[in-house]
C-alpha cells in the first residue's frame, strides 16, 4: 500500500510544531517553573533540552523517516527494521500504547479549553476570588455542584465536539486533515499569543499601594534570575527532565510517526531542530511571559505554592482577566489557544494507533480512525467521571511522565547498540543541507543513554515505588486507582497481541507469496 505523505514543508514543520506545541507549553510547563522558583528551574531545564531533548529530537526524527521508508508509521514495526531480534516490535508496541493512553485523558482536558473559551467570551468567568474560580472549575468538571453549574452536562458536550473533531481530522488523513489543521491552527496560536504577551507586558504594577514590587518587571524577574544552586537538587533535575520530554511530545511514538510521512530526502537534522526551537519559543517565551509573569503581578512570589497542573491555567489567570479591561477577550484568547494547542496534539496522539492498524494490518484510514475513535471514546469515560478519584492522575504518571522516560530509555539503546551511532548518523545526514555540530554524536551516545537511565531509575525507585504502593491513596480512591491500572495493563497485553497476530499474518502472507 503506498504511504501517505506531508503535502509541503511548510505543511510538515507546521504540523510537527502542532504536535509537540502543546497544552504541556502553556499549562504545565509555567506550573512547573513556578512550583522550582521559576529562575531556579530553568538552568536544569535548559541542561535537560540540550542533553536529552535536541538529542532524541533528532534520533526520533531518524528512526522515523527511517522506519517509514520501509513502510511503518509505529515504533513495533520501526524496531524491528533497526534491530533483528523477536522482542524489538513487542517494546515498540509501547510506543502505540503510550499514545493512546495519554490521548483519553488529553482529549479531554483539550476540550475544557473550548468551554471555557466560550464561557469567558459570554462574560460568565468575571470571577473577583480565587474561590470562585476554584469552584466555577469545581463545578464545571463535575466534582460540585454549585451556583455555577449543577451537572457535568456542559463539560461533556464539548468533551463531544472536541473529540468529534480530532476524530473527524484524523480521518482525513495526514494531508488532508492534520495539515490542514495545522496551518490554520499554528499560526492563529502564534497571533493569540503574542496579542497576550504584549497585553501581559503592558500590566505594569497592578497595586502599587500595598504591594509595589508585585509588578510585570519583578514577574519577568521571578521567572529570568537564575539560581545556579539548584543545579544540585536532584527534583528539579527530574522535573525538567520529565517536562522536556513531555512538551518535546519526545519517548512516546509520536514524532517518529509524523516523521514517518516526510519524502525520502527530506532534511531531517533541520526538520528536527525547527521542531525543538519553535516548540521552545513558545513554551519559554510566550508560554513563560503569559501565565508567570501575569500572576506575579497580582499575586507575586505566593504563585510558588501553586499545587495543580490545572491551577495557574484555569484558575489564577481568569482571576488575572477578570481584573484588567477588556479581560473577557483576553480570556477568551487564551483559552482558544490553549484549545488550538491542544487539538493540534490530541491528533498527533491519536495518529499512532491510527497508523498501527493502518501500516500493520492493512486497515483503511476510515476504519482504522473509527476504531481508535471508539476507543479513547469509551477509556475517556472513567476519566471524566472518576476524575476526583485521581484516575487521570494515576494514567498520567504511569503513562505520561514515567511511561516517556522508559520508553526513550529503550529507544536510545536500541539506536545505540542494535542500529549503530554512527549508522543513525549517517541515516540521519542523509540529505540534510545542515550539519549537526561532531560533539552530538557524543552525547547521543554516551550522555544521552546515561542521562536517560539515571533519570528513569531514579524515578523508579522513588517515586515509582510511592506510587506503587499506593502511599497516600485514601481507601475510597484505591478502587479508581487499581481500576486505571488494570486498564494499563489490559492496554500493554493487548499491544503485545496485535503485535503477534500482525507479524504472525504477515509470515503467512510471505510463506504464501514464495
Ligand atoms: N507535546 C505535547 C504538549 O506539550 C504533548 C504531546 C505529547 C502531544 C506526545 C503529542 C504527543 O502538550
Amino acid at each position: 500500500m503506498k504511504r501517505e505523505h506531508w503535502g509541503s514543508r511548510i505543511g510538515l514543520v507546521l504540523a510537527v510544531a502542532g504536535n509537540a506545541v502543546g497544552l504541556g507549553n502553556f499549562l504545565r510547563f509555567p506550573v512547573q517553573a513556578a512550583k522550582h522558583g521559576g529562575g531556579a528551574f530553568m538552568i536544569p531545564y535548559f541542561f535537560a533540552f540540550l542533553l536529552l531533548g535536541i538529542p532524541l529530537m533528532w534520533v526520533e526524527w531518524t528512526v522515523g523517516r527511517f522506519g517509514g521508508a520501509k513502510g511503518h508509521g509505529t515504533t513495533p514495526g520501526m524496531f524491528d527494521e533497526m534491530w533483528k531480534h523477536p522482542v524489538s516490535k513487542y517494546i515498540g508496541s509501547i510506543g502505540v500504547l503510550l499514545p493512546l493512553m495519554i490521548g483519553i485523558y488529553y482529549v479531554y482536558v483539550m476540550t475544557w479549553s473550548l468551554g471555557y473559551a466560550i464561557y469567558s467570551l459570554f462574560g460568565k468567568m468575571n470571577f473577583s476570588a480565587f474561590a470562585q474560580a476554584k469552584e466555577f472549575f469545581n463545578g464545571y468538571i463535575g466534582v460540585a455542584q454549585n451556583s455555577y453549574f449543577h451537572n457535568i452536562i456542559p463539560a461533556y458536550i464539548f468533551y463531544l465536539v472536541g473529540f468529534a473533531l480530532t476524530v473527524w481530522v484524523i480521518m482525513r488523513g495526514v494531508s488532508g486533515g492534520i495539515e490542514k489543521l495545522a496551518k490554520i491552527a499554528m499560526p492563529t496560536l502564534f497571533i493569540f499569543a503574542i496579542l497576550l504577551v504584549v497585553r501581559v507586558l503592558t500590566i505594569g504594577t497592578p497595586d502599587p499601594v500595598h504591594h509595589p514590587s508585585w509588578n510585570i518587571n519583578n514577574g519577568l524577574g521571578f521567572m529570568w534570575n537564575p539560581r545556579f544552586d539548584t543545579l544540585l537538587d536532584g527534583s528539579t533535575w527530574l522535573a525538567a527532565a520529565g517536562q522536556i520530554f513531555f512538551t518535546l511530545s519526545l519517548g512516546i511514538g509520536a514524532i517518529q510517526c509524523y516523521a514517518s510521512y516526510v519524502k525520502e530526502h527530506e532534511d531531517i537534522a533541520l526538520a528536527g531542530l525547527t521542531t525543538a526551537s519553535t516548540n521552545e519559543f513558545a513554551e519559554v517565551i510566550l508560554g513563560g511571559t503569559i501565565a508567570i509573569p501575569a500572576a506575579y503581578a497580582f499575586f507575586g512570589p505566593e504563585i510558588s505554592k501553586i499545587a495543580g497542573t490545572f491551577d495557574l491555567g484555569f484558575k489564577t489567570l481568569p482571576l488575572v482577566f477578570a481584573k484588567i479591561p477588556l479581560g473577557n477577550i483576553f480570556s477568551a484568547l487564551w483559552f482558544l489557544l490553549l484549545f488550538f494547542a491542544g487539538i493540534t496534539s490530541s491528533v498527533a496522539l491519536a495518529q499512532p494507533p491510527v497508523a498501527f492498524l493502518e501500516d500493520e494490518f492493512g486497515l483503511d484510514r476510515k476504519k482504522a480512525s473509527l476504531i481508535v475513535g471508539i476507543i479513547l471514546f469509551v477509556f475517556s469515560q472513567p476519566v471524566i467521571f472518576f476524575l476526583s478519584h485521581g484516575f487521570l492522575d494515576e494514567i498520567d504518571w504511569w503513562m505520561g511522565t514515567f511511561g516517556l522516560a522508559f520508553f526513550a530509555t529503550l529507544e536510545i539503546f536500541i539506536f545505540n547498540f542494535a542500529f549503530g551511532t554512527k549508522r543513525g548518523w549517517e541515516e540521519l545526514h542523509k540529505g540534510a543541507q545542515i550539519k549537526v555540530p561532531g560533539i552530538f554524536y557524543y552525547i547521543i551516545r554516551y550522555i544521552t543513554p546515561l542521562f536517560l537511565t539515571f533519570i528513569f531509575l531514579y524515578w523508579a525507585l522513588t517515586d515509582g515505588k510511592a506510587k506503587l504502593l499506593m502511599e497516600g491513596v485514601s481507601a475510597t480512591d484505591r478502587p479508581y486507582i487499581i481500576l486505571a491500572r488494570v486498564i494499563i495493563l489490559l492496554f500493554l497485553v493487548a499491544g503485545i497481541v496485535l503485535v503477534k497476530i500482525a507479524w504472525d499474518r504477515k509470515q503467512r502472507g510471505k510463506e504464501v507469496d514464495l
